[in-house]
C-alpha cells in the first residue's frame, strides 16, 4: 500500500495556472511544500509555491526536473505529453496516473471507454478523415458538435454543424478545417434541459467519495456560473454521483475526477466529458462542502484520508473573464462594490494581462438557498 505522505513532503504539480495555484494554496495550508511546472515563470501558481520549473507540457527533461525530489506529483491540466507523464512516473508517484490521463486527454479514447463500460453517453461517431464527416453528420441527425480529439477547452477546438438548416459540403469543409483537420468526435447536438457536473475523488488506497452535483451555465461554451447544490431530482442526483464514483474507480483515478453531464429535455442523464483534476464548476466547494476540491486533490495526491464532501451551505461562483477588465471604464472593475454584497468573496489569479475569454478570477457567494447564493454572485457581478 502506498505511503501516506506527512506534512513537510514535497508535492509537484504539472501546470501552474489557476487550478495549480489553488491546489498549491491548499497544500501549503496543510504544511506541504510545492513545486510546479509551467511554461511561464510568472504563472498564477508562481506567487504561492516554493519553486517553479519552467518548461512546456511536452518537455520531458523539464518534467524530470519537476519530479526529481518530489514525494508525489499531480496535475492541473490533462494536456501533458504522454512521454512527460511516463518520465515523471518513473521518478515519483504520478497521480491520477498515466493511463487515466492517456484515455481522458483523447476524446476518442475517452468517449469509447465510457460507451464500452456501459456509462450513458449521447450518440457520437469517430471522424478520422474529412471524407467521413458527411456520413457521420447524416447518421447523427444533421445537427452536430464536432470536437477535436485533443487539446480542446472552453469551446475551443469545436465546431457546430447544421444549426442553420441542413449542412452544405462547404459548411462541413469549413467545420473540419476550423478544428485543425485532425481526428475528432462528432456528437449529436442534444436538446439540453440543464448541465450539471459531479466531482469524485479517489485516493491510492482506493477510497472514493463523490460530491453533491453542481449546476452549470455556459455562455459561448465557456462556464459562466456554477452553483451547488444543482437542484436536480433526487434520482438524477443519485445516478450522477454513482456514475462519477464508478468512473473514478473504473479508471483507477488517484486524485479528482470531474464528470460533466447533460440532462436532456426528455429527462435522460448523459455523460458529456471527463476531467482528471480540479474543475471550474467546483470552485464553490470550498464554501459549499466540508472539504473543498483543492484540499481534496491534495489529500488524494498524498494518499491521505479523503475529507467529507457533504453540503454545509449552498454556494455559487461566477467567472471573471478578461472581458470584465477590458470593458470596465478605466480598465479596473469596481471590486469594492462587489464586496459589499452579503456573502460574497473575491478570488483573483494574479494574471496580469486581461484578454477576452481568459479566466482571470471568480466571485463566490454563499446563501440560505442555491438561488440566493447564485443571485448574490450575479448581483456582485453586475455592480463590478
Ligand atoms: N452534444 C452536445 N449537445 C448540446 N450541447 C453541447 C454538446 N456538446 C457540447 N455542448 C455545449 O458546449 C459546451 C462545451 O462543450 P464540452 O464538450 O464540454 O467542451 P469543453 O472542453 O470546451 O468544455 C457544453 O458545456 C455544452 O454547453
Ligand atoms: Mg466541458
Amino acid at each position: 500500500m502506498s505511503e501516506r505522505l506527512q506534512p513537510g513532503a514535497l508535492l509537484g504539480i504539472l501546470g501552474g495556472g489557476q487550478l495549480g495555484r489553488m491546489m498549491a494554496m491548499a497544500a501549503r495550508t496543510m504544511g506541504y511544500r510545492v513545486r510546479v511546472l509551467d511554461p511561464d515563470a510568472h504563472c498564477p501558481a508562481s506567487f504561492v509555491v516554493d519553486e517553479v520549473v519552467v518548461g512546456h507540457w511536452g518537455d520531458v527533461d523539464a518534467a524530470r526536473k519537476l519530479a526529481t525530489g518530489c514525494d508525489a506529483v499531480t496535475l492541473e491540466i490533462e494536456q501533458i505529453g504522454i512521454d512527460s507523464l511516463r518520465a515523471v512516473a518513473e521518478i515519483a508517484p504520478l497521480r491520477p496516473g498515466v493511463e487515466p490521463v492517456r484515455i481522458i486527454q483523447d476524446k476518442i479514447l475517452q468517449k469509447t471507454w465510457l460507451r464500452e463500460k456501459g456509462f450513458p453517453v449521447g450518440a457520437f461517431e469517430i471522424v478520422e478523415r474529412a471524407e467521413e464527416l458527411h456520413g457521420a453528420v447524416e447518421r447523427l441527425g444533421g445537427k452536430v458538435f464536432l470536437k477535436t480529439a485533443r487539446g480542446g477547452y472552453d469551446g475551443r477546438g469545436q465546431a457546430r454543424i447544421g444549426f442553420d438548416g441542413p449542412a452544405s459540403e462547404a459548411e462541413l469543409h469549413e467545420a473540419w478545417e476550423s478544428i485543425g483537420a485532425r481526428p475528432a468526435v462528432a456528437e449529436k447536438a442534444l436538446d439540453l434541459d440543464v448541465e450539471i457536473s459531479v466531482m469524485a475523488a479517489r485516493n491510492p488506497s482506493g477510497e472514493v467519495r463523490a460530491y453533491p452535483a453542481s449546476r452549470n451555465h455556459h455562455e459561448n461554451q465557456i462556464l459562466q456560473w456554477s452553483v451547488t447544490p444543482a437542484g436536480v431530482s433526487d434520482e438524477h442526483e443519485a445516478r450522477a454521483e454513482k456514475n462519477a464514483a464508478e468512473i473514478a474507480a473504473g479508471l483507477e483515478i488517484e486524485g479528482l475526477l470531474c464528470v460533466e453531464c447533460f440532462v436532456t429535455r426528455e429527462g435522460e442523464l448523459l455523460v458529456n466529458e471527463l476531467a482528471p483534476r480540479p474543475h471550474n464548476s467546483y470552485h464553490q466547494s470550498e464554501r459549499a462542502c466540508v472539504t473543498g476540491q483543492f484540499e481534496q486533490s491534495v489529500r488524494a495526491a498524498l494518499n491521505l484520508p479523503l475529507g467529507e464532501t457533504v453540503l454545509v451551505q449552498p454556494a455559487a461562483i461566477i467567472n471573471l473573464l478578461g472581458d470584465v477588465w477590458i470593458d470596465a471604464l478605466n480598465g479596473q472593475p469596481n471590486f469594492a462594490r462587489a464586496l459589499e454584497v452579503p456573502g460574497v468573496r473575491l478570488h483573483l489569479y494574479e494574471k496580469h494581462t486581461p484578454r477576452r475569454a481568459r479566466k482571470m478570477g471568480h466571485l463566490s457567494a454563499v446563501g440560505a438557498t442555491a438561488e440566493e447564493a447564485l443571485g448574490r454572485v450575479q448581483w456582485a457581478f453586475e455592480v463590478l
